[in-house]
């Protein structure tokens, strides 16, 4: 018999498309299982504030297909230190609530250890972020959907690039991880990829689009990981490309945040509904500090810490692949 008689979810960090799906999984998980299921808003600062609400299976009907979170999202400066903490705890025991589902990346994971440590409070992560970099997981929740958001998007500027012979810098997000970058452009075709990953630096691009128009490519998009390690923004790149290579007319596009919006793909929503079944019932297990996460389409399970701590490798096979499709 375990003593988990209610528990808490929330999303934390930078929102993500499929973070509802994972919500109602737990919610509808905790029914299942006839325990108690309270949602807390705004992430860790609303359990500080303790702004709690209480979620029944039918608090979470059609919110499988909606973006953004309904649980509102937040990056607490107060939960860093042991003060916010504090008063956070006291909230949860103030509403008898047992153990914690936190959605979210690392950042997120990081405030769930720490606060695991000084209260013992049993936690479970769930991944959803759209950067894709937590080690433990092949996906992430909402990796999928910002994958085809941004190959989408890239798609419609080959259209005008093509037509006006351009040359496109398109920044997408990932400010650590180039997963977006590589798989976007992979996916769209991009003549080069700069990610944080690797530095190829600034003369091998030049080469490579030197090649590029030489074999008699008209257009060309480059794919920029906002965390690239160039040293220049994509403003500057794009200026130090026009003024190195003036056959080229240059244009830049930053995607931003249109990335973590819009309806998560079926793939998101399948792996929030069992990534967020398996939560629920770990804690009802009895199982803490632990991330379920995804790999060769199983669940399974990581330590918290080594999920914060463990690097999400990009696939050198990849790399390759994008290299031998740029001949
Ligand atoms: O972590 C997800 C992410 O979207 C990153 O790719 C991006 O760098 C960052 O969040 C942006 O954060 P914010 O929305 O706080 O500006």
């Amino acid at each position: 018999m375990n003593n988990i008689k209610k528990i808490a979810v929330m999303t934390s960090g930078g929102d993500s498309p499929g973070m509802n799906a994972a919500i109602r999984s737990v919610v509808r998980a905790c029914a299942y299982y006839k325990t108690e299921c309270i949602g807390i808003y705004r992430g860790y600062q609303g359990m500080i504030d303790g702004d709690f609400v209480n979620l029944n299976a039918r608090s979470v009907n059609n919110i499988i297909n909606k973006g953004g979170t309904i649980l509102k999202s937040a990056r607490s400066t107060l939960f860093r230190t042991k003060a916010g903490r504090a008063l956070a705890y006291e909230h949860l025991q103030k509403s008898q609530i047992d153990a914690l589902v936190v959605i979210g990346g690392d950042g997120s994971f990081t405030g769930g250890v720490v606060f695991n440590k000084e209260y013992n409070f049993p936690i479970i992560g769930i991944p959803g972020t759209i950067d894709n970099d937590i080690f433990g997981t092949s996906h992430t929740i909402g990796y999928d959907t910002a994958l085809n958001t941004a190959v989408e998007a890239i798609d419609k500027i080959r259209d005008t690039a093509s037509s006006h012979k351009r040359l496109f810098f398109v920044e997408v997000m990932g400010r650590d991880a180039g997963f977006i970058a590589l798989n976007a452009g992979v996916g769209s075709g991009a003549e080069e990829i700069l990610i944080p990953e690797e530095n190829l630096g600034l003369d091998r691009l030049l080469q490579s689009l030197k090649k590029s128009k030489k074999s008699g490519k008209s257009s060309s998009i480059v794919v920029v990981a906002e965390g690239h390690k160039t040293g220049e923004n994509v403003y500057q790149l794009a200026k130090y490309v026009e003024d190195n290579l003036p056959e080229y007319e240059v244009r830049v596009s930053v995607l931003g945040h249109m990335q973590r919006g819009g309806s998560p793909s079926c793939f998101d929503r399948v792996l929030a509904s069992r990534l967020g079944v398996k939560a629920v019932e770990l804690l009802l297990e009895g199982k803490s500090n632990v991330m379920v996460g995804i790999k060769d389409n199983s669940v399974i399970i990581t330590d918290l810490e080594k999920a914060i701590k463990g690097n999400h490798e990009i696939s050198i096979e990849l790399l390759k692949v994008s290299d031998i499709m740029t001949t």
